[in-house]
């Protein structure tokens, strides 16, 4: 059997790829300045990795935070066509730290990757005095040459993170990002990955990408907003996006999925003009075990970032089936 060794990387943009004018600086840069192509360029040691051709593509090239449904778009059905393609190993995604866990979340729920696709960020610029983003690049192609590796992978800081858990715990420090209480799913070590015992990746499950290529153009999307339940909460953003026609609303609630009243008198009435609401909880840690007669549906555990990337593809999913009976 031929094994395939090829590596695609799509670059995103993010601080990884960010540059500053003040020599040295860690703060203050502009994400999304320098090229895919000169990130692998600056890592001679990549091409003693897996002894596999490496493929750049640039997907976008921003500061995460402006991350938009139409990029997810085209980076899902890329993902999709190069999976497919038998001579590809797995992909690595240069991506801003901000929002990577939504990416990786969309990303598996659409792919459901049999191949590894591995999301490599960094937390100083491209022309820091100690930049970290060269080490994770190179361990995330690492990665995606691991037989054992496959799924949405996050790889940071000598970690490996499942898309599920991860999620972005710090502004400054280099390990910016946390699985939480079930910890990481492994570590890479001086070139070498080693699985946390009981953690290597789910079986694979997908090659084809099939609903990243049915997905609808972005512009058809639902729209799902995220509200928040905090002291002193009213109703006046639900009724505000009920009124603009939003879709979805997932809720950030305090502790064991509880809402404010005040806000959950609007949640009700939104869900009587037909809009679907989903709870997550605000905890960063553990999973809310919401009463039996709960007034709406918990998100399972996802955090609220995650848990509207889930809910917005179910009403894109329920669109879809509408359609089909019709
Ligand atoms: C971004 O998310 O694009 C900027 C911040 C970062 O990558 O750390």
């Amino acid at each position: 059997m031929v094994v395939a060794k090829k590596i695609v990387l799509l670059g995103t943009g993010g601080t990884i790829a960010g540059t500053s004018s003040v020599a040295g600086a860690n703060t203050g840069y502009t994400a999304g300045q320098i090229g895919v192509d000169q990130l692998i360029a600056a890592i001679p040691q990549l091409k003693d990795v897996g002894a596999g051709e490496l493929v750049a593509e640039q997907i976008a090239q921003i500061d995460s935070k402006d991350m938009t449904h139409s990029i997810w778009l085209r980076l899902a059905r890329r993902c999709a066509q190069y999976m497919a393609d038998p001579d590809v190993r797995g992909i690595v995604i240069t991506h801003g730290t901000d929002t990577l866990e939504e990416t990786a979340w969309f990303l598996q729920q659409v792919l459901h990757p049999a191949k590894p696709i591995v999301l490599c960020s960094a937390m100083r610029p491209a022309t820091a005095l100690a930049p970290d983003g060269p080490q994770n690049l190179l361990d995330s192609v690492i990665v995606a040459h691991e037989p054992t590796a496959s799924g949405v992978l996050c790889v940071a800081a000598g970690e490996i993170h499942g898309a599920r858990e991860v999620s972005k715990v710090h502004p400054l420090r280099l390990h910016a990002f946390s699985s939480g209480e079930v910890g990481p799913m492994g570590w890479v070590e001086d070139g070498r990955v080693r699985w946390a015992r009981d953690r290597v990746p789910l079986a694979p499950v997908d090659t084809t990408g099939a609903l990243a290529r049915t997905l609808p153009e972005s512009d058809e999307w639902p729209e799902v907003e995220i509200v928040v339940s905090h002291a002193g909460a009213g109703g006046a953003v639900v009724r505000a996006l009920v009124a603009q026609g939003v879709d979805g609303i997932v809720v950030a609630a305090t502790g064991n999925a509880s809402v404010h009243d005040a806000l959950g008198e609007a949640l009700d009435e939104a869900v009587k003009a037909d809009v679907v609401v989903r709870i997550a909880s605000r905890c960063p840690l553990g999973r809310p075990l919401p009463a039996a007669d709960a007034r709406w549906p918990d998100a399972g555990g996802l955090n609220p970032m995650k848990a509207r990337v889930s809910l917005l593809l179910d009403l894109i999913d329920g669109d879809r089936q509408e359609q089909v009976e019709d």
